[in-house]
């Protein structure tokens, strides 16, 4: 206890040291310290810690005039990192092809190299981009396949993936087969047996999202790949929900491709994504943007995006910082605290249904609750009209209810209200 104390302190102490915003410089502390601190108490311990966490809370600029709990959408940055998109913004534009090409684009390579230790792969297999429809439509589009080639999908997938997979089927008679299953279910021997069901002599992709967006299911990736890979097919992995919020490295999901926002999870500036390829894969993939080499197996092949904002691009790397200083397993664990502390309440009240399973092994920070008899549309409209709580309205296949995502500047008190909500809605 004396040493989270004086860890606190020392970091109140170095904020307030430099005059910065309580909390803002810990994108500075020695990660030793952090590590320390690391050692002597469990992430789970942390996790539930309201001093650390209120400390996290103040390095953001959120609003208190609303209780944001759709962070699934788009989450907002640290102030640390918004600085830092103001700095690089501002240097811009005192010479924008000098600054921008000569000096700012110095920082792309180390990035990408950042970016690539926190994922676990080679750097060489790293693209940079715009978010995480960008990224997998690089690889959806850009992949060799010809008339009669089948791909497994699920319509609980995102739309922009059903979309793209849907354009290729209209213009080059492509076959999709759809999982034939409805959410929520808790089996993931069920999920796995239900995508290897659809699995075909024809098939060469399967189409997979690690952590669903619509209820927040963390789905057993790597088992399916295994199935895909031991009949040859390859497996695409939409991460836009589960990168920097779920404890993994990319290897470790067993896919080929991999694509994911930085917006979300990550807390980098919004407009920012990324892509890893399987490096012999690369050459086969034709970029959605060409540029003179587009076979070449060189990862940058996908970065021609023309003139982009580098300002978006380089403060990625003040995010990483963040996420490194909170730590992976102890963010991990904060937010399916944060998820079980207002499931688990929300289960006892009458009519109200929870969508989503509640174990870490099947679901993050992300839960859909309905209510019995009520509309998604309503429940979303009154939790804001009368308790100004932002949620996302989900009405998607057979579920009908609000998202609710809270992110680690979350606080108890704010999941106290949205109880307090659904117990008001539940009784009209
Ligand atoms: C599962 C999933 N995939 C892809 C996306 C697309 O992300 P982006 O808006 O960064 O392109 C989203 C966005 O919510 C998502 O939830």
């Amino acid at each position: 206890m004396a040493s989270r104390r004086t860890f606190i302190n020392r970091m109140v102490a170095l904020s307030t040291a430099t005059s910065l915003p309580l909390f803002k410089g810990i994108a500075a502390i020695d990660l030793a310290q952090i590590h320390q601190y690391n050692s002597l108490q469990t992430a789970q311990q942390i996790a539930t810690d309201e001093d650390f966490w209120s400390q996290i809370q103040q390095a953001y600029t959120v609003s208190p005039q609303i209780i944001n709990l759709n962070n699934g959408g788009v989450s907002p940055s640290p102030l640390v990192v918004q600085n830092a998109q103001d700095r690089y913004n501002k240097l811009a534009n005192e010479g924008p092809s000098y600054f921008m090409w000569r000096i700012l684009d110095q920082g792309r390579e180390p990035l990408r190299d950042k970016l690539a230790q926190f994922a676990g792969v080679s750097p060489e297999e790293i693209a940079i981009n715009r978010n995480a429809t960008e990224a997998l439509d690089t690889v959806i589009l850009g992949m060799p396949l010809t008339r009669g080639d089948e791909i497994v999908l699920w319509r609980y997938d995102y739309p922009n993936m059903l979309h793209a997979w849907r354009q290729r089927e209209m213009r080059e008679g492509i076959k999709i087969n759809y999982v034939n299953l409805d959410l929520p279910t808790e089996s993931h021997d069920l999920i796995v047996e239900k995508y290897v069901e659809q699995m075909t002599a024809r098939t060469k992709v399967v189409h997979l999202t690690h952590l669903i967006n619509w209820n927040g299911q963390i789905m057993p990736v790597k088992r399916i790949a295994e199935e895909a890979h031991k009949r040859g097919i390859e497996v695409i992995i939409d991460g836009a929900h589960s990168f920097a919020h779920l404890q993994y490295k990319i290897p470790d999901l067993g896919g080929d491709y991999f694509g994911t926002s930085l917006h979300k999870w990550l807390s980098a500036p919004i407009g920012s994504g990324m892509l890893w390829v399987k490096k012999e894969k690369i050459n086969k993939i034709y970029p959605l943007i060409p540029n003179d080499k587009p076979t070449s197996d060189n990862i940058r092949k996908f970065e021609n995006l023309g003139t982009r904002p580098f300002m978006i691009e380089q403060a990625i790397g003040q995010a990483l910082q963040f996420q490194l200083a909170i730590g992976n397993a102890r963010k991990e664990a904060r937010l399916h605290f944060l998820k079980e502390y207002w499931a688990k309440e929300a289960l006892k009240i009458k009519k109200v249904k929870l969508n989503t399973p509640i174990p870490l092994s099947h679901s993050g920070a992300l839960a859909h609750v309905g209510i019995e008899g009520m509309e998604a549309g309503k429940i979303e409209g009154e939790l804001f009209a009368k308790f100004k709580i932002h949620t996302s309205p989900v009405k998607w296949e057979k579920l009908d209810g609000v998202r609710v995502t809270p992110h680690v500047y979350t606080s108890l008190q704010e999941l106290d209200r949205l109880l307090e909500g659904l117990t008001y809605l539940s009784k009209l």
